[in-house]
């Protein structure tokens, strides 16, 4: 079965800086993955290597088969590739409602503003801002400008959706009702890629872990062989994390 996303010898430079180095992996319809790794690791960049926010420098991208390497983003959008940013950029002028009409048009998923509003107020309802539709984007806290990100990446009727860091800064309450709705989105069938720095959250929803390092892809496979990897533990986990799991469940 072809996947439904391919990386394949994927290369993002920076000037001198390999900030995605070489990297191949496949996703399948259906999978949700986590990708992790330490800070400067390039997970944001191997995210905006997909979308052709910061496209590839080497290497291909594939979508369904199709190669996706040289599209604009608004394109690739358009094919059913969406992600939410790590740092939230919502217009901050524009209301809520606004925002994620915003992310129906430009997926092209909407012929109208009036059809394009309609749909957002669906995704504010799933995601509980539902009664902040008409606020300016700059009033909301953190944790409902997380949310305001999934409503848009979700309007934007993703078959793949990539998750940058969703939960980084809310409390263990707003994580689990975060990953309430990561879970649903999962069981519509959209495939997902989470980037997320909590094991527990990363353990609790993937069924494989992909990790990077410097770039470079260290390790791809069933969370707990990967989160025992001696690669992995070395790179970013760290031995207390091994000395507290060794034998036990990650
Ligand atoms: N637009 C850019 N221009 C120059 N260097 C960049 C750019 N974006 C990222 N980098 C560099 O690429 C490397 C990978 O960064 P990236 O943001 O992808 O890491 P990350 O794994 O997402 O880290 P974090 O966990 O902190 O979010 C870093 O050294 C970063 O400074
Ligand atoms: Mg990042």
């Amino acid at each position: 079965m072809t996947a439904l996303l391919e990386l394949k010898n994927a290369s993002r430079r920076f000037g001198g800086l390999n900030a995605v180095n070489n990297v191949s992996f496949a996703v399948k319809q259906g999978e949700v993955i986590g990708l992790i790794g330490p800070n400067g690791a390039g997970k944001t960049t191997l995210i905006n290597l997909i979308t052709a926010v910061h496209p590839a420098t080497a290497g291909r991208v594939f979508f369904e088969g199709r190669d996706i390497t040289k599209m604009r983003p608004y394109q690739i959008a358009r094919l059913g590739l969406a992600r939410t940013f790590q740092i939230v950029q919502p217009f901050p002028k524009m209301t809520v409602l606004e925002n994620v009409a915003a992310g129906a048009m430009f997926a092209g998923h909407a012929d109208s503003l009036k059809e394009a509003h309609a749909q957002a107020r669906e995704h504010l309802a799933f995601t509980g801002l539902g009664g902040s539709a008409d606020k300016p984007a700059a009033a909301l806290t953190l944790a409902q400008r997380k949310r305001l990100e999934l409503a848009k990446g979700l309007a934007m009727k993703p078959r793949l959706l990539m998750l940058d860091e969703v939960n980084a800064g809310l409390n263990p309450t707003e994580i689990d009702e975060a990953l309430g709705m990561i879970r649903k989105v999962a069981n519509q069938g959209v495939t997902i890629v989470v980037i997320e720095h909590l094991m527990k959250v990363v353990t609790s929803i993937s069924q494989r872990i992909v990790v990077l390092h410097h770039g470079q892809l260290i390790a791809d496979g069933e969370p707990n062989a990967v989160l025992r990897d001696p690669k992995v533990v070395e790179a970013y986990l760290g031995s207390k994390y091994a000395a507290a799991h060794a034998g036990g469940t990650a």
